[in-house]
């Protein structure tokens, strides 16, 4: 067992960030829990609401790229690890304008390094945690992607990933930094930013309005529910080796449109509308520039070295997700009633 004291997650106002808080702030009383966040449109305070007065936990409002902030909070609070997740996250966005996504993702990343390599002066039993996509793998046509699949992202934001997954083990190797990597399917499951797939149709087909589908629907997506990432997150935090990577998924391929048909058959039955009558809402819309077409992951390494695997069934965790955006509803009308309609907007018309 890791002598741990104190970590430093960042991002943990967003979307798996305020699960991966949850989970470790409940469970580990002992351990001091610092959330540094910068707030960006996907950063919501209101998804810490039951846990912000706990005592092992503190909020740090802040930019990973700000190197003195980084710096101070190390020594202040003597930061022995880091489960690293802000970033930004949607693909759109970054094939609109990939700066932002360069900032925090690679330099940013690079940022918390080099401060966690000052720190800890080569002690072997911290540990530097990057939380990473499978979009940096490409896309695939046929198999499954395992941890030595070469990369090859595709897009600003998978290229982004996967440049600071690169200057991640470049520490490791340059020197010596402690570090694990995991490559993560598609995250769905509360609190989830309504710009990507899920979430979007939740609130459209709530208000009955048009479900984009890029190009045919036929893109495929491994998905995961978000406290099954939060839980592979915590057993790779304990259990996992140094310097090592692995891979979570879902075990859970589906295509897009049909994604979207189980969606509107669930808030049919609860919005008690009449058999398919959400369906009609969905509207074929220009693809995505480079889209991935295919993406799935092989997770046999963390389910056999850790006795890690999926529990919750994309049924179950569909039917969760829809009750927690319907009973959620000023959570949601807050995002889409401010910049959420520009962006929507400027996107889809
Ligand atoms: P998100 O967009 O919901 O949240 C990102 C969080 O990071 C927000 O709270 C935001 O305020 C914060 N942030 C952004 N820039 C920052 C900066 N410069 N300094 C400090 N904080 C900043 O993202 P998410 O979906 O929760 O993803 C979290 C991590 O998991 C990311 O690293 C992402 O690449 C990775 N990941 C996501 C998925 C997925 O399906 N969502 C899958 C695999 C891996
Ligand atoms: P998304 O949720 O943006 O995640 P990612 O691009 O990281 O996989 O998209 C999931 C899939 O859904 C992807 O193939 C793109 C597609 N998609 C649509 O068809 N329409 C939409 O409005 C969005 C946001 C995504």
């Amino acid at each position: 067992m890791k002598s741990i004291k104190t970590i430093l997650i960042t991002g943990g106002a967003g979307f798996i960030g305020s699960h991966v808080i949850r989970l470790f702030v409940n469970k580990y009383p002992n351990y001091r829990i610092i959330n540094l966040d910068k707030l960006t449109y996907a950063g919501n305070l209101e998804n810490l609401s039951d846990i912000e007065d706990l005592p092992n936990y503190t909020f740090v409002k802040g930019d990973i790229v700000d190197t003195e902030l980084i710096q101070r909070l190390f020594s202040e609070e003597d930061i022995d690890s880091v489960i690293h997740l802000a970033a930004e996250s949607h693909v759109d966005r970054s094939i609109t304008d990939p700066t932002d996504f360069i900032k925090t993702n690679i330099i940013g990343t690079t940022n918390l390094l080099t401060v966690a390599k000052t720190a800890w002066h080569g002690e072997s039993d911290h540990l530097f945690y990057h939380i990473s996509t499978d979009e940096v793998y490409g896309s695939l046509s046929e198999g499954l992607f395992t941890e030595s699949t070469p990369y090859d992202p595709q897009s600003p934001y998978s290229a982004s990933k996967a440049s600071s997954d690169h200057f991640v083990r470049a520490f490791s190797n340059t020197y010596g930094l402690p570090a694990i990597i995991s490559n993560c399917s598609n995250n769905y499951g509360p609190n989830q930013f309504p710009e990507k797939l899920i979430p979007l149709c939740i609130n459209n087909i709530k208000n009955r309005r048009p479900l984009p589908i890029y190009g045919k629907g036929e893109n495929i997506r491994d998905w995961l529910y978000v406290e099954d990432h939060a839980s592979a997150i915590d057993v790779i935090f304990h259990k996992g080796s140094t310097f090592e990577t692995y891979n979570i998924g879902g075990l859970n391929e589906w295509k897009n449109i049909d994604v979207v048909k189980v969606l509107c058959r669930i808030m049919d039955t609860k919005l008690e509308r009449n058999i398919k009558e959400s369906e009609k809402l969905i509207t074929f819309v220009r693809d995505r520039a480079g889209h991935d077409l295919r993406y799935a992951i092989d997770s046999s390494k963390i389910t056999n070295e850790l006795g890690w695997s999926p529990s919750v069934t994309f049924e179950v965790g569909l039917e969760q997700t829809v009750d927690w955006y319907l009973k959620n509803d000023p959570w949601l009308s807050n995002i889409v009633s401010g910049e959420y309609k520009k962006y929507y907007d400027s996107q889809y018309d």
